[in-house]
Formats: C-alpha cells, sequence, structure tokens
C-alpha cells in the first residue's frame, strides 16, 4: 500500500516477491512437462511491455488498431447505455485506447475514477500519471498485481462500474480457465455494472499468422523476451538467439498459438530451482495462445459465466469486436 501524495494518483502494489514465487512456480511446472509451456504474464517485464507497444503499430497487427476504432465508433453509446462513472481495467499497458472511453465518460459528465490493473509497474505508473493530467479531476486507484489472483484487491464496486477488458487479452485463456475468469469477473461488477470485452474475431488464418509473426522481427523478439526475463529473474543460462519464434494457427481449436523453438540441442540450467532442463533440437516451447471468437462463442461464455451480451459492436470487416456484457 502506498497512498501518494495528492496527485489523484494512488498504486497499491502487491507484487515484488510474490511475483518471483510465481515465476518460479510457472517456470518449475512448465518446463518440467512433455509439452514445455510458460504462462504469458511473464512477457512482460519493463522492455516486453515497450515491445508490445511497438507491436501493437506493426502493420501486420490489425487487432490494436481496429478496436480503437470500435472503440471511437461506440464509446459514446456505451456510457449512456451503462451510466459509467468508475472503469476499472484489466492489463491496461500503456492505456492507449482507454483515452476513447475515458473521454466518452468525461463528455458524458460521469468520469470519476480510472482503475487499472497491471503486472507491469513502469507501464503502469506512467499511463496514470499521464491520464491526471489528461483528465483535470479524475482520480486513479492503480493495482499492480496479477488479475488471475489479485482482483479480490480492487476496491468495492460502485453502482456504475466498467470493468474493461481488451486487446484480445481474453483470447490468451484456455477455453476452461477463461470462463472461470470470466464468472471471477462478474462478482466484481456489482449489481448494475457491465463487462466491456474486446475479442478478436476467426477470420483468415495467414491474416492472423502473420499478425502475430511480422516481418520486422519484433514479434519474435517479445516472444524471445520471455526467455532473458528467466535468465535475469532465475539466473537461467538461455542462449537467447538459440530459439527462433514460432506462430501458426490451429484451425481446428481456433487459436493461434507462439512458440520458441530450439535451433539445436539445449541444455539450460535454473539455479534458483535446481533445475536442469534439456531441448532435444527443434523442440518447441509455448509461450501463449490467443483464441479467436465468433459471436456464438462468446455467448456461450458468457452464459457459463452467469452474464449476458448486452452490446455487440465490430469493424466493417468482422476482424475484431467489442462486447457489453452484464451479470444475468
Ligand atoms: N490493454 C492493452 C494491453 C494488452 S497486452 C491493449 O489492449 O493494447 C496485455 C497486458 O496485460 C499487458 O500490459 C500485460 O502486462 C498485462 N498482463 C498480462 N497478464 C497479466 C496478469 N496475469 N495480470 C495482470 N496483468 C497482466
Ligand atoms: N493479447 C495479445 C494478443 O493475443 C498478446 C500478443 C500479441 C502476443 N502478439 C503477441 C503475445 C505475440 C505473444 C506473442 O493478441
Amino acid at each position: 500500500m502506498e497512498p501518494v501524495l495528492d496527485t489523484g494518483v494512488v498504486v497499491d502494489c502487491v507484487l515484488a516477491d510474490g511475483h518471483e514465487r510465481t515465476l518460479a512456480d510457472d517456470v518449475l511446472d512448465g518446463l518440467t512437462r512433455p509439452l514445455k509451456e510458460l504462462p504469458p504474464k511473464h512477457f512482460y517485464d519493463t522492455r516486453g511491455s515497450e515491445l508490445f507497444d511497438a507491436i501493437c503499430e506493426l502493420p501486420e497487427y490489425y487487432p490494436t488498431r481496429t478496436e480503437r476504432a470500435i472503440l471511437d465508433a461506440c464509446a459514446a453509446e456505451i456510457v449512456a447505455t451503462t451510466g459509467a462513472g468508475e472503469l476499472v481495467e484489466l492489463g491496461s499497458g500503456s492505456a492507449r485506447k482507454t483515452r476513447v472511453l475515458l473521454t466518452a465518460m468525461a463528455d458524458a459528465g460521469t468520469l470519476q475514477r480510472y482503475v487499472p490493473v497491471d503486472v507491469s509497474e513502469a507501464a503502469l505508473r506512467e499511463s496514470a500519471a499521464r491520464l491526471v493530467e489528461e483528465y483535470p479531476g479524475l482520480r486513479v486507484h492503480g493495482l499492480v498485481g496479477d488479475f488471475e489472483r489479485h482482483l479480490g484487491l480492487l476496491p468495492e464496486p460502485d453502482a456504475s462500474r466498467l470493468m474493461c477488458f481488451l486487446g484480445g487479452t481474453i483470447g490468451n485463456f484456455p477455453p476452461g480457465s477463461r470462463r472461470r475468469f470470466l464468472r471471477g469477473l462478474a462478482k466484481r461488477l456489482g449489481t448494475e455494472g457491465h463487462l466491456l470485452l474486446g475479442v478478436d474475431l476467426v477470420k483468415d488464418p495467414l491474416m492472423i499468422e502473420a499478425a502475430y509473426d511480422d516481418a520486422a522481427g519484433i514479434t519474435a523478439e517479445f516472444n524471445r523476451n520471455v526467455l532473458r526475463v528467466l535468465n535475469r529473474e532465475l539466473g537461467a543460462d538461455f542462449d537467447v538467439d538459440a530459439f527462433e519464434h514460432v506462430a501458426f494457427f490451429d484451425t481446428e481449436r481456433e487459436w493461434v498459438e507462439m512458440r520458441l523453438r530450439a535451433r539445436s540441442r539445449q541444455t539450460v540450467t535454473v539455479p534458483a530451482l535446481a533445475l536442469t532442463v534439456e531441448f532435444a533440437p527443434r523442440e518447441e516451447l509455448r509461450t501463449e495462445i490467443s483464441v479467436k471468437f465468433t459471436r456464438s462463442r462468446l455467448e456461450a461464455d458468457l452464459a457459463a459465466a452467469g452474464m449476458e451480451l448486452a452490446g455487440w459492436f465490430t469493424d466493417e470487416r468482422e476482424w475484431f469486436a467489442t462486447a457489453l456484457a452484464r451479470p444475468i
């Protein structure tokens, strides 16, 4: 807990040591499985967050600019429907698109508080500082934490909470955990609250694969950055350049998978865990999935989580959708 001056910004930081412990647990769990795997939240150290911002500007990465255009078109309607005075944002990152929602709330005269939640402390503090300058009178109450573990630490919802989870990040959960996660969110909305979800939609696999494997190699660098995190935080000795970036669309499961493939045999030690990990030549480590949705898949997920669709906004080409949901 760290209340700060009277700048309008309060940031609660619940990570530090606890976070390093989950990194260690996740690495021990994930790297000793038959199909090696790491959860995506460990991508986002300061450099990882910067690389992700660069991905959002890439010509191939259509989700960010498509979602922004959708929000530009529907933000006023969403604010009118929900009467939102408080915006909670999960995985807020640099909060660029968030401004569209905050501006619509300010224009409607309802804007009171913004509550960003992110594991990346640097990104959260920087965006909080900017936003209180841009929106006079705005209070920011940030939570540097893990949205899978720390939502119990959010301030109590007021009657007009709008919780948003943009960028298609909901797609980074596998289907079972996704529904459990959504059920948890429904409980944090309060009786009159709403959830705004950005979901990437099923489309031409080649277009999806290009978005996760850009020509400039920024996504590859972002993917490999997780190995640098392990080297720094756990003293591992990954030869980062010995791993290549792989992205492919699984047409049956309708998700894109990111992997790191060992170019040759690798032996990696992780002293903090007294662990030695072998990679056979071409063996792959899965670092992320990103599920692509249809409207009916999302409706089924929401129903399973005790919510229903209250609005569905999409671009002309139906590449991406912004879904408004409310508890039933
Ligand atoms: N909302 C932004 C960023 C999306 S990238 C956009 O739409 O462009 C995903 C964001 O979620 C990153 O900022 C990352 O740091 C954060 N994140 C990922 N896993 C998280 C977790 N388990 N808990 C909290 N934040 C997480
Ligand atoms: N939430 C983003 C997505 O699913 C994260 C992301 C974009 C990502 N590009 C990536 C994660 C490349 C790993 C590698 O679109």
